[in-house]
């Protein structure tokens, strides 16, 4: 295995998008910021140097690295942020992981303009497990703002806790030919006729999951959040914020030019982004039709289209490729997914939420409350008194009938730095019941430090008896992200080997920031390879 390096300068830069200027952070002035490459089990050192006006940090997102939580990134979670003029260097280390993952700032909605491909080659001698593409390409699915990002969500906090959703979204960067102001450019693949292509898709994007397809052409799905998957040939995919996709394109249609676009996919009256973002495919050597087709997406609420493909998606499960999927576990949490309406005196303007909040975000009811300083060195130094307790529970305080009405039991959320505390080892079942409650949506739920097999999700109410009967323990997907419905549930199974603290949360930023996060701290194992390392040297000092 090797060693890499990279260094990645913060700092604002003027970008203008839909004909709106604004300086944003970018990494390296780049937007998508730059790819990293590697191979399974390599490491990469990051020199991450802040040049902006406020703390930052970087995640790898996906990327497990054992032992070794220091290098994870979320804010006030394993680290504090990197001020302004500092630096610091994270060591992303590389384990089982092949395929695409990616990297974003993790400090309340950075990851808008702070992000970019992580790319994951098989080991030298190694190939993939389906034939070698003529060409590789990297397709990144972004939320652009019109406004400063940093600004939107601070004001929304000031005036109820619901931003704007944001004005478009971008293909490499680029929003394409459907948005005002958007003719100046447009992402162009190019491909040569007969050949074939791997593209590795991240959707980024802040808060809606996303159709994406490309015009007159069916493609092969291959790998999922950097795990083989069964390949699946379809003319579009449903992507939630979060995942990454990689599909391979062959170039076998009549050599001209075809739309690729991405329309947001949500079943929910909340505030969403309804726009289309598009990009090129371009046959070498073709001319220019009179009109470019257009795929044809699902609609925004076609629920039935959405869950045909998600519930497509098995693992390769080969022999060069097995999966280890607990059969038997040690431990269930059973975690309810809300969001949480809540009270608000009209007089004077306040509600129940955090910061006089309108809405707020929870699991198992309890809205999570972002510490000041990082719960891992707080827990690595074994302080008896921080700022945060480790009772979240393994089910919720009351029982009701979550995808019905009966909701008033959820009104008022706790708030909450609640950690839950799992055994080195533990063949851990998570069970995400989504409830009907305030806004309800589908939740693109995150581990950090893990991927998880999908064993099993449905509409409705879980049932201890008869869902677990529905499992498949054979070819479940393993992934890092999965999206649960709103009106049902979705199981995860993994085994608790990475010791750490590592973050839980939704993925689309709003639920987030309004505290459906809560915290896995997973203790150290027996021996010296089975505990969290010591600290790097260098971490960032906490205010
Ligand atoms: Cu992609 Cu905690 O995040
Ligand atoms: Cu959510």
């Amino acid at each position: 295995s090797n060693v890499h390096h990279y260094s990645f300068i913060l700092k604002e830069t003027n970008f203008t998008r839909l004909c709106f200027e604004k300086p944003m952070l970018t990494v390296n002035e780049q937007f998508p910021g730059p790819t990293i490459h590697v191979r399974k089990g390599d490491t990469a050192f990051v020199n991450v140097h802040n040049d902006g006006k406020y703390g930052i940090t970087i995640h790898w997102h996906g990327v497990k690295q054992p032992n070794n939580p220091w290098s994870d990134g979320p804010e006030n979670i394993t680290q504090c942020p990197i001020q302004p003029g500092k630096n610091f260097t994270y060591e992303v280390i590389f384990s089982d992981e092949e395929g695409t993952l990616w990297w974003h700032a993790h400090s309340d909605w950075s990851r808008a303009t702070v992000h970019g491909h992580i790319v994951i080659l098989p080991e030298i001698g190694k190939t993939y497990p389906f034939p070698e593409p003529y060409a590789e390409q990297t397709i990144f699915l972004a939320s652009w703002f019109n406004t400063d990002v940093k600004e939107l969500i601070d004001n929304a906090t000031l005036i109820g806790g619901d931003p704007d959703p944001s004005d478009g979204f971008t293909i490499n960067g680029w929003p394409g030919a459907l948005y005002n102001c958007s003719n100046e450019t447009i992402s162009t693949f190019g491909v040569e006729y007969g050949k074939t292509y791997l593209f590795r898709l991240v959707n980024g994007v802040m808060n809606e999951e996303m159709f994406f397809g490309i015009a007159g052409h069916n493609f092969t799905v291959v790998a999922q959040d950097a795990a083989y998957i069964k390949p699946i040939v379809t003319s579009y995919i449903m992507i939630t914020p979060g995942q990454t996709m990689d599909i391979l394109l062959t170039a076998d249609q009549s050599p001209s030019s075809y739309y690729i676009a991405a329309s947001p996919f949500f079943d929910s009256n909340a505030p969403f982004d309804n726009t289309t973002t598009t990009a090129i495919l371009q046959y070498t050597n073709a001319t220019a039709p009179s009109s470019i087709p257009f795929p044809s997406l699902p609609s925004t609420t076609d629920k039935e289209s959405a869950d045909n493909f998600t519930s497509k998606i098995k693992a390769l499960a080969s022999e060069e490729h097995p999966i280890s999927v607990p059969q038997n576990i040690t431990k269930r949490i059973f975690i309810t997914v809300s969001v949480n309406q809540l009270p608000c005196d009209l007089v004077n303007g306040t509600c129940g939420g955090p910061n006089g909040n309108r809405l707020a975000a929870s699991l198992n009811n309890i809205s999570f409350s972002t510490p000041t300083t990082d719960i891992l060195q707080q827990y690595y130094s074994m302080l008896n008194d921080t700022s945060f307790d480790t009772d979240f529970p393994s089910q919720p305080a009351v029982l009701f009938n979550f995808t019905g009405d009966d909701a008033d039991d959820y009104i008022l959320p706790e708030v909450g730095t609640k950690a839950k505390l799992v055994e080195y080892g533990a063949s851990v079942e998570i069970v995400y019941q989504g409830t009907n409650i305030g806004n309800a949506e589908n939740h693109p739920m995150h581990l950090h430090g893990y991927s998880f097999y999908v064993v099993g999700s449905a509409y409705g109410n879980w049932n201890e008896t008869t869902s677990p009967d529905t499992y498949n323990l054979i070819d479940p997907p393993e992934v890092n992200t999965i999206g649960v419905p709103k009106n049902g549930w979705t199981s995860i199974r993994f085994v608790a080997n990475n010791p750490g603290v590592w973050f839980m949360h939704c993925h689309l930023e709003r639920h987030a920031s309004w505290g459906m996060n809560t915290v896995l701290i997973v203790k150290n194992g027996p021996t010296n390879d089975t505990k969290i390392r010591r600290p790097p040297a260098n971490l960032p000092i906490c205010a």
